[in-house]
């Protein structure tokens, strides 16, 4: 395979594991354009490793046709033969060789390139990733960001069609990772080399997606750009997944409201559009209605729920507030900083027009 920068199809992936009892793939479907970076996000366990592992030729799936790469199928092709490169979360280095023979390696195996290039390609890497002046010490003697440049620069040698990373910042510290993503979305701009990228960190997602693919129990849920996937999910588990601290919940109910429509949700009650009155109707009347913590405001009167401050979180750009009303409690973020204190009693008006509401299967109601 020879496409130098190629686009990636998953189509109906189903891969079961002993004897089909463990269905870690039950119905994967991808489209990733050349020079795209996909996030695949879900929680632990949800068949992502799988997912890539297939891609990559390290696990059959069991169906024949389940990966393309641009219009070939190369479902039952060997993985040296794919060009694609595989970072893992540990970051597998080999530990008796030095940074620069960790780097070279896969092109001294290819035989293709003469020594000195092969020099000249782990120097210019290692350069762009900022660890050129580490190329002659041992994994034991790099940080644990330092190790993960070295595995990336591993990859990005091999000049592959595509990366498939596999939550490569895993393991490393908070601060590390928000600046090791932001550099792999530069370089992955750079190169412009497609990139399948996992993690079950939303905020991750969030930050390098250019689409992100959110998977549960085998199955991708939904795609999309991050802020459709934010805005607009398709699901109460995407809705649920995405977004920190997570949307609001109530269960609600559609009812007559002098001449309009609107939501009674057990101990409040809402007005509603008569567009969303009509998709609810559709559903037998009964929904889940969600509300972001942005969308939901702290007044002193006027409200649709009461209730009272039982914390207050200053995060910096932002608060988040906990309200206690009737025994549930409900999150609420602001902008900057919040007067309101803990013990306050506050009144909460939900914007009505960025709400969710789902049917009891799960499903977004959309117009
Ligand atoms: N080689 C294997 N043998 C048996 N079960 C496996 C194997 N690999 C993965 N699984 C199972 O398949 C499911 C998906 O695993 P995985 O793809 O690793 O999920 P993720 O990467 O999203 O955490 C899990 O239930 C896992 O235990
Ligand atoms: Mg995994």
């Amino acid at each position: 395979m020879n496409a130098a920068n190629a686009g990636i199809r998953v189509n109906h992936l189903q891969k079961t594991f002993q004897q089909g009892r463990v269905r870690a793939c039950r119905d994967v479907n991808l489209a990733i354009a050349p020079g795209e970076l996909l996030v695949l996000l879900g929680p632990s366990g949800c068949g992502k490793t799988t997912t890539l592992r297939c891609i990559a030729g390290l696990e059959r799936p069991d169906n024949d046709d389940a990966i393309w790469v641009g219009e070939q199928n190369i479902t039952g092709m060997q993985p040296k033969d794919r060009n694609l490169a595989f970072v893992f979360q540990d970051t597998a280095l080999f530990p008796h060789l030095n940074a620069r023979k960790n780097i070279s390696f896969g092109l001294n195996m290819r035989k293709t390139f003469p020594a000195a290039e092969i020099r000249r390609k782990v120097e210019a890497t290692a350069k762009m990733l900022r660890v050129d002046h580490l190329l002659e010490r041992k994994p034991s003697q790099l940080s644990g960001g330092q190790a993960q440049r070295i595995s990336l620069g591993r990859a990005i040698v091999m000049e592959p069609a595509a990366f498939l990373l596999d939550e490569p910042l895993a393991s490393l510290d908070a601060a590390l990772r928000v600046e090791m993503r932001a550099e792999i979305k530069q370089i992955q701009r750079k190169l412009n080399t497609t990139m399948i990228f996992v993690t079950h960190d939303q905020e991750e997602a969030l930050s390098l997606g250019d689409q992100i693919a959110v998977m549960n129990e085998g199955v991708v849920l939904q795609v999309g750009s991050p802020a459709s996937i934010y805005l607009k999910p398709a699901n109460l588990f995407v809705a649920r997944f995405i977004g920190s601290p997570p949307v609001n919940q109530f269960e609600c109910e559609l009812v007559q409201d002098g001449g309009g429509y609107g939501l009674r949700c057990a101990w409040f009650e809402v007005s509603l559009g008569a567009e969303a009155a009509t998709l609810i109707d559709a559903v037998g009347g009964k929904v889940t209605l969600g509300v972001r913590p942005e969308f939901i405001s702290i007044g002193s009167e006027g409200g649709d729920i009461e209730g009272r401050v039982t914390l207050v979180e200053m995060l910096g750009s932002r608060s988040v507030i906990l309200i206690e009303a009737q025994g549930r409690e409900i999150r609420v973020s602001t902008q900057g900083g919040t007067t309101v204190k803990e013990g306050d009693p506050v009144q909460l008006t939900l914007t009505m027009d960025r709400a969710f509401f789902f049917a009891p299967d799960g499903r977004a109601l959309v117009g």
